[in-house]
Formats: C-alpha cells, structure tokens, sequence
C-alpha cells in the first residue's frame, strides 16, 4: 500500500502516521523528520535546508527529491510507504508521479486531514517530540505519562521544534494554503483524493482513517464479553452443531457497525475546516 498523507502543519501526518506503520509495518517517510535529521548531523543537505526551514519556507524541491528517490529505492519500501509532507507542491507532485511511474509502482491513495486552523495552532503549540524515538506528544492532548522511550529505556526526552513558533507557524500556514493546497485538486482529479475530518479523538480519527484505507485490521478492537455471557454462547453455538464462528462474527460485525456510527456522523461536521 502507498499513500500519501496530505494535510496542513499540525493536522496529525505524523501522529497517524506513525500509529499507521506499528499496525500495518510499512515505513513512514517523512521529508521534515529527513531534513531535521540532516540539519542536526549538519550534513551538507541540512546547511541548505536550514534557513528555510527556520523561515517556515518550503526547501528547494531538487534537495527534497533527491532524498525522496533514494528514500523510495530502500528495500523496506517494497511492501509499500507512507508519505507524510510530501509532495507539498505541483512540482513535486508531478515528479512523485513520473518517479512511482517509472518503478511500476503508482499511489493507492492520497488522504486529506481536515482540521479547523485554530486548532491547528493549539495543536502546534502544545506540541514535543521525544529527541531518541522521535514520538509525537502533546502537551494538552497526549502527554507520555509515565511511558518509557523505547530506545532509551527511560522518560521521553521531549524537545520542541524550533519551528514551532508563532512567527514560522504563521508562514508555514500560509505556505500550507499557497503551495500545497491546490494538490487537493490534483488527487481528485486522479480519483485518488480520500476526505477526512482529523479532529477529535486521535483513535477516531485513527479509525476514520482506515476505514478510507479499507483497512478493517485498524478499526476499533472488538471488545470481549464477560466470560460468563462467552461460556452460554460457547455452549449454544455447540449444542446447536452450526458453525459456531460465523455466528459470533455476525453478531461481532453488527455490534462494531453500531459503535462506529457516532464517529461518522461527527465526520460530516467539516465545515469551516483548513484542508
Ligand atoms: P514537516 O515536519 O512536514 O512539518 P508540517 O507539515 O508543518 O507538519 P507538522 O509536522 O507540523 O504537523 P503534522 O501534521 O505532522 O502533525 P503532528 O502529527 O505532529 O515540515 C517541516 C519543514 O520542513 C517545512 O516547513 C519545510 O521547511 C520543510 N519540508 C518538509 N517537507 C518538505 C517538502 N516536501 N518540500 C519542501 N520542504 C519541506 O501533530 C501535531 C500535534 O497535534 C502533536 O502534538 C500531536 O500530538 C497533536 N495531535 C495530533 N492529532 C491530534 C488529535 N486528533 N487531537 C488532538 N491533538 C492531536
Ligand atoms: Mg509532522
């Protein structure tokens, strides 16, 4: 599977991301985390992407693709990718496409997160990553609590991007709807464009996500009955001598169908929403 993750600074590509790659184990790449890693080991590629970066500016399209194509050529990539931040442009969208084109290997889907613009800032403001796993936290929404880095064994180091102030927060919105928003027509008219609403709950939207995917091993996990209502079942579906399991699976099918009803009537609420 190959998707693309498209939506603006702080709509949660990264956070759904990354819960993407733990369920369906294909990588994450994103081009801000490259870059930011190429600044910090002050690679020659990360002295010339940093002045952009600190300005909230879109970094030259020929650095970025360099580091898309080799990125794309690594052999964990054969089962497919997320992409997440990129293409943020026409340009790149375009060379996305002669690129996948040319490894016979196309999209399967571009994925839209809808979030209302103050959201975005309270979301951007409250915002760490831990400096060892890089996990995404939120200081007012999703603080690591008393969970460990998996790297370190130890309490997230968390850390705050240097370019989530308000000033640069301010330009990459703006970069956001001059550059990047016109890819929204793009996708759509290749029948590739997938609308969510991304606010709310993250396992909601985790959950409105891989329904647009057609991912059912992402929806919510089918909560178990007491164990005493499993034992009459058991015995029931035993003595009756039916299948047993399709039984259960139906009656667990309409059960998810209905809890899930709430989360999409609140997908329809996207109006006002920065795409
Ligand atoms: P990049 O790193 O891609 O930044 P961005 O697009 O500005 O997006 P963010 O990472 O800020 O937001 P996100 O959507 O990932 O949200 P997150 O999941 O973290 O790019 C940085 C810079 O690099 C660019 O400005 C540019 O200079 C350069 N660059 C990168 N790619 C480039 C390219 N292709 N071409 C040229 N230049 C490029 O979530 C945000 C916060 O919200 C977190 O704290 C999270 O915990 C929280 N949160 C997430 N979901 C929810 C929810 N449902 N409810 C409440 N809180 C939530
Ligand atoms: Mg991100």
């Amino acid at each position: 599977m190959r998707i693309v993750l498209l939506g603006a600074p702080g709509s949660g590509k990264g956070t759904q991301s990354q819960r993407l790659v733990e369920r369906v184990h294909i990588p994450q790449i994103s081009t801000g985390d490259l870059l930011r890693s190429a600044v910090s080991r002050g690679t020659e590629l990360g002295r010339q992407a940093r002045e952009a970066m600190e300005g909230g500016r879109l970094v030259d399209d020929s650095l970025v693709l360099g580091m898309i194509r080799e990125r794309v050529a690594e052999p964990d990539t054969r089962r497919g990718f997320i992409l997440d931040g990129f293409p943020r442009n026409l340009a790149q969208a375009h060379a996305l496409d002669h690129l996948l084109e040319a490894i016979k290997r196309p999209l399967d889907a571009v994925v839209q997160l809808e979030v209302d613009y103050r959201e975005l800032v309270r979301r951007i403001s409250g915002r760490r990553t831990c400096a060892d796993c890089g996990r995404v936290f939120n200081l007012l929404t999703s603080p690591p609590g008393t969970t460990l880095c998996p790297k370190t064994g130890h309490a997230h180091r968390l850390i705050q991007r240097p370019d989530d102030n308000e000033a640069t927060v301010a330009e990459r919105l703006r970069v956001y709807d001059e550059k990047t928003r016109p890819l929204i027509d793009f996708y759509r008219a290749r029948g590739l464009l997938r609308v969510i609403d991304a606010e709310g709950d993250v396992d909601a939207v985790t959950r409105r996500l891989s329904k647009v995917l057609g991912m059912p091993a992402l929806r919510a996990p089918v909560r178990k009955k007491p164990a005493a209502a499993r034992k009459v079942l058991k015995k029931t579906a035993a003595s009756r001598k039916v299948a047993p399991k399709n039984t259960l699976r139906k009656k667990t099918a309409a059960r998810t169908v209905r809890r899930s009803a709430p989360a999409k009537r609140a997908s329809t609420a996207t109006r006002g929403k920065r795409r």
